[in-house]
């Protein structure tokens, strides 16, 4: 392991106005000092764009004076815009977090997730080719276990069977890393996040969703007749383990070819418990109650229906975190409870 100091470094983040990535530069500008942090975001209406605008006010809120952050609104796909950035700052430190999220809209909208995911996430690697880093994390996702059977999911298990376009354009973003890696000696870190919630999260997500579907009166739709489990992981368990994967990137080693070996990791971040859905959705809704999201009385049984499997979704995420633990020192450990309370508190705030 290579360790990596992040002070009075450049460091740059993209999606930046996402869920993630606000609460990532969030929890940089009260760990880094003296860093420049760079970040871009397109700040597109893939969801409520409000919600984006406020992740935003709340970082300019937050800058401390001994840090310097430029926001930049662009388009990672743009490789001119990509370009000029790196050209201009020569980041040390490079999270890519910008991507078309999402199972379900990749089948309704397959074009987002080739321009973002695919041609975005080439610009990084060609970028970092150009202007060498000390180190290129970047998000992949839970979903590239596909249907895969065997459980807890592990980085050592195969994963070629996809059952999403986003999927694939994961594990797409793992092997190209893995070829820059190779071929440019750039260290690279991949991060299979698993089902993420918290406060000010995605409203594309179950929890949120479910919660803005219940104030108005709607019904809610509980796929797989509530016999999904997952892995859910609270947003702070992510940015923990991301800003000490920033600080410690895959070593540069010398194969037997004299060749460079691949400088190349890829680590599950994940709860390592999953929950019945069905019990997700009690514990949601006895903490809308306690925020005053719900009055006290709602008929939970009046606006919940149990339907059938939704294609793209799988039944099961469940995150092998040993190599976490091992290489990092760290496993996700918020509980469910503590969670979906903070999240509970943060949108009664915002909403009501
Ligand atoms: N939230 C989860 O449960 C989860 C799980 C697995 C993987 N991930 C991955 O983690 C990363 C962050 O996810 P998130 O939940 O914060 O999602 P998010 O949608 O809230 O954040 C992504 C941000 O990237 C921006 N963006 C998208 N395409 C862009 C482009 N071409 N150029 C510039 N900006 C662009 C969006 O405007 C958005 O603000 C994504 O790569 C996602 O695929 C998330």
């Amino acid at each position: 392991m290579q360790k990596i100091d992040i002070n009075n470094k450049t460091l740059f983040v993209t999606g930046s106005a996402g869920f993630i990535g606000s609460n990532l530069v969030k929890r940089l500008f009260k760990d880094v000092k003296g860093a420049t942090i760079v970040c871009i975001d397109n700040v597109n209406d893939y969801y409520d764009v409000s919600l984006k605008e406020y992740r935003l006010r709340e970082l300019d809120k937050a800058k401390p004076a001994d840090v310097e952050y430029v926001f930049i609104k662009g388009d990672i796909a743009d490789k001119a815009t990509i370009d000029g950035i790196f050209e201009q700052y020569k980041p040390a430190v490079v999270v890519n977090l910008a991507a078309q999220a999402g199972v379900r809209y990749s089948i309704t909208n397959p074009d987002a997730y080739i321009q973002s995911n695919l041609i975005g996430f080439y610009n990084i690697l060609e970028a970092c080719r150009h202007y060498p880093v000390e180190h290129l994390v970047y998000a992949s996702s839970s979903s590239v276990y596909g249907s895969n059977k065997k459980v807890p999911y592990s980085t050592d298990d195969k994963v070629d069977n996809p059952v999403s376009l986003y999927a694939a354009t994961k594990k797409s973003n793992e092997l190209m890393a893995h070829a820059y890696s190779k071929l440019y000696n750039i260290p690279s870190t991949g991060l299979r996040f698993f089902t993420v919630y918290g406060p000010a999260g995605r409203p594309d997500m179950a929890y949120f969703g479910f919660t803005n579907k219940l104030v108005k009166g709607d019904t809610i739709q509980i796929f797989n007749y509530g016999n999904c489990m997952r892995d859910f992981t609270f947003v702070d368990d992510i940015v923990e383990g991301v800003v000490r994967i920033m600080q410690g990137a895959p070593e540069k080693k010398q194969g037997e070819d004299g060749l460079p070996l691949p400088p190349y990791a890829v680590y599950n971040i994940g709860n390592n418990s999953p929950e019945n859905l069905l019990n997700f959705v009690d514990i949601l809704q006895q903490e809308l109650i306690r925020a005053k999201v719900l009055p006290e009385d709602y008929d939970f049984d009046a606006h919940k229906q149990l339907v059938p499997m939704q294609p793209g979704d799988v039944p099961t995420t469940y995150a092998d975190t040993s190599a976490l633990e091992r290489d990092y020192g760290f496993k996700p450990s918020t509980s469910l409870r503590d969670g979906l309370r903070a999240f509970a508190e943060w949108y009664a705030g915002f909403y009501q």
